[in-house]
C-alpha cells in the first residue's frame, strides 16, 4: 500500500512530460498571447523570457526540492521537512485552497475550449460575420446549462486520468498527449506564417518596441511567468515527490522552463500573423481566442480543419494542467485524510465542480452578484493570481532559501554527491535574496491595485 501510494515516474521524460504538461496551458495559449497583445509585444516577450530564467527555474528547483526531499504532497512536505514549525504548515494550506479555486475557474474555460472542438469542427462560424461570431460567444458563456455541462464533462476526463495512479494515469497520458500538442503547434505555425501579410504579426512579437512597456507590463511579465510554470501552489512540489532520485533536478528544471516558453512563443507565432493577416485586433483581450481567432480561421482555406485543430490543441493543454491540479489534492487526501485514491478523486472532483458551477455562473445569473466588485469567477482569478500564487510562491522559496538546511537542498541538487552543483551558490542566493524581493514587489504592486 504505502509502495503503490507513492509510486512516481518512470523516467526522466516522463517527469518532463507530465511538469511540462501542467506548465503548458491556457496560461500558454489562451493567456499568454493576449497578455503580449495588450502590454506592446517583444519588449514584454523579453522581459518576460528573463523573469522565466532567472526567477522561474530557480524557483521549480525548489519546489522540487521539496517534493523529492520530503516524497510527500503539499502539506506532508511541510510537515515532514520542518515537523517543529507547525506555522510552515499554513502555507500548505493556501497552496491547498489555491489549488481548489484555480481548478474550479480553470475548468470553467477549459469546458468552453471543449465545446468550440465542437461548434468549430460542425462549422459553426463559417461565413459568419465578427459581430455574430462574438454573439456565439456571449450567447454560450451567458447560458446557465451548456457551461456548466462542459465544466462537468472537463473535470470528469480529468478525474479519469488522475484516478489512474501517476503512473498510469498521468505519465503516460501526458506523454502521449505533450509531442501530439507540440506537432499541433508546429502545423498551426506553419500555416499562420505562410498567411500573405504574416509579417507584420511577427514583427509585433519579435521586435521589441521598450516605449510600448508600462510598469504594469513588467509585473505581469512576472505573474504570467508565476502562472505559466504552476508556481506558488504545491503544483511542482507534488510532481516533485514523484521525480526519480536519480534525474537531474536542474536539467529537468530548465527542460520544464524551456518547453513552456517554447509553447507560449508558438502559441505567439500560431496566433499574431494570422490577426495581423486579417485586420484584427491583437490587443483585445480574453476573448482574444474565442472571438477574434474563429473570425481568422474562418478567413482562410481550410478554416474548419485549422479552428478544429486549434480548439483541440487548447483542450489537450488545458486538461494535462487540470490532471497536476486535481493531483495536488489527490495527493493530499490520500496522504493526509488517508482516503482511498478514488474516493480521493470523486471527492475532490466534486468539490470542484460546485465551486465550478458558481465560477461559471458569473458569466450569466450570477453576473450581478458580486463581492468587492468582482463576480466570483474574478474574484477566484485575482485572488490567486494576485495573493495567494505570490504569497505561495514568496513562502516557499523562503523555506527553501531559509529554513531547509542548506546541505540539504545542495544534496538533492547534486544527488547525494554525483552531480558536480557549481552553480549552487547562484541559486542559493536567488532563492534567498532576489526572489523573495522580486515576488515582495509583485505583492505589493498587486494589492496597491496594479493589475495584474
Ligand atoms: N500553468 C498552467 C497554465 O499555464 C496553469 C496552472 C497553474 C496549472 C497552477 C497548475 C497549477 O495554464
Amino acid at each position: 500500500m504505502e509502495n503503490e501510494k507513492r509510486a512516481g515516474f518512470t523516467s526522466s521524460f516522463g517527469a518532463v512530460a507530465a511538469a511540462a504538461g501542467s506548465a503548458i496551458g491556457l496560461g500558454n495559449i489562451w493567456r499568454f498571447p493576449y497578455t503580449v497583445g495588450q502590454y506592446g509585444g517583444g519588449a514584454f516577450l523579453l522581459i518576460y523570457i528573463i523573469f522565466v530564467f532567472l526567477l522561474g527555474v530557480p524557483l521549480i528547483m525548489s519546489e522540487f526540492i521539496m517534493g523529492r526531499r520530503s516524497g510527500r504532497n503539499v502539506l506532508g512536505a511541510f510537515r515532514t521537512l520542518a515537523p517543529q514549525r507547525k506555522a510552515w504548515q499554513s502555507v500548505g494550506w493556501l497552496a491547498i485552497l489555491s489549488s481548489f479555486l484555480i481548478f474550479s475557474f480553470y475548468s470553467v474555460v477549459a469546458g468552453w475550449t471543449f465545446n468550440y472542438i465542437i461548434l468549430a469542427g460542425a462549422g459553426k462560424f463559417e461565413g459568419q460575420s465578427s459581430e455574430a461570431i462574438a454573439q456565439i460567444f456571449s450567447n454560450f458563456t451567458t447560458n446557465t446549462w451548456s457551461p456548466i455541462f462542459y465544466l462537468g464533462l472537463f473535470i470528469f476526463f480529468t478525474a479519469l486520468v488522475v484516478v489512474k495512479g501517476v503512473q498510469k494515469g498521468i505519465e503516460k497520458t501526458c506523454k502521449v498527449l505533450m509531442p501530439i500538442l507540440l506537432l499541433l503547434m508546429i502545423l498551426l505555425c506553419v500555416r499562420s506564417i505562410t498567411l500573405d501579410g504574416a509579417s507584420k504579426g511577427l514583427d509585433f512579437l519579435f521586435k521589441p518596441d521598450f516605449s510600448a512597456l508600462t510598469a504594469q507590463g513588467v509585473l505581469s511579465a512576472l505573474g504570467q511567468a508565476l502562472f505559466s510554470l504552476s508556481l506558488g501552489m504545491g503544483c511542482l512540489v507534488t510532481y516533485g515527490s514523484y521525480v526519480r532520485k536519480e534525474d537531474n533536478l536542474l536539467k529537468t528544471s530548465v527542460s520544464i522552463a524551456a518547453a513552456d516558453t517554447l509553447i507560449a512563443v508558438l502559441a505567439g507565432v500560431a496566433i499574431f500573423p494570422a490577426v495581423f493577416a486579417f485586420g484584427m485586433n491583437p490587443a483585445s483581450g480574453p476573448s482574444l481566442v474565442y472571438e477574434v481567432l474563429p473570425n481568422v480561421f474562418n478567413s482562410m482555406p481550410l478554416g474548419i480543419v485549422f479552428a478544429t485543430l486549434f480548439f483541440v490543441l487548447l483542450t489537450i493543454a488545458a486538461l494535462t494542467s487540470t490532471i497536476s491540479l486535481l493531483e495536488i489534492l489527490v495527493a493530499w487526501a490520500v496522504e493526509e485524510l488517508h482516503m482511498k485514491r478514488i474516493i480521493a478523486t470523486v471527492f475532490c472532483a466534486a468539490v470542484v465542480f460546485a465551486i465550478g458551477v458558481l465560477c461559471s455562473l458569473s458569466f450569466g445569473a450570477l453576473h450581478d452578484f458580486t463581492i468587492c466588485g468582482q463576480t466570483i469567477f474574478g474574484l477566484f482569478d485575482k485572488l490567486t493570481a494576485t495573493y495567494f500564487m505570490p504569497i505561495g510562491a514568496l513562502a516557499l522559496t523562503l523555506f527553501v532559501g531559509w529554513q531547509l538546511p542548506s546541505a540539504d537542498s545542495r544534496d538533492e541538487l547534486s544527488n547525494g554527491g554525483a552531480l558536480k552543483c557549481s552553480y549552487y551558490k547562484i541559486w542559493l542566493f536567488t532563492v534567498r535574496y532576489l526572489a523573495p524581493i522580486a515576488l515582495v514587489i509583485i505583492l505589493i504592486a498587486g494589492s496597491l491595485g496594479a493589475e495584474m
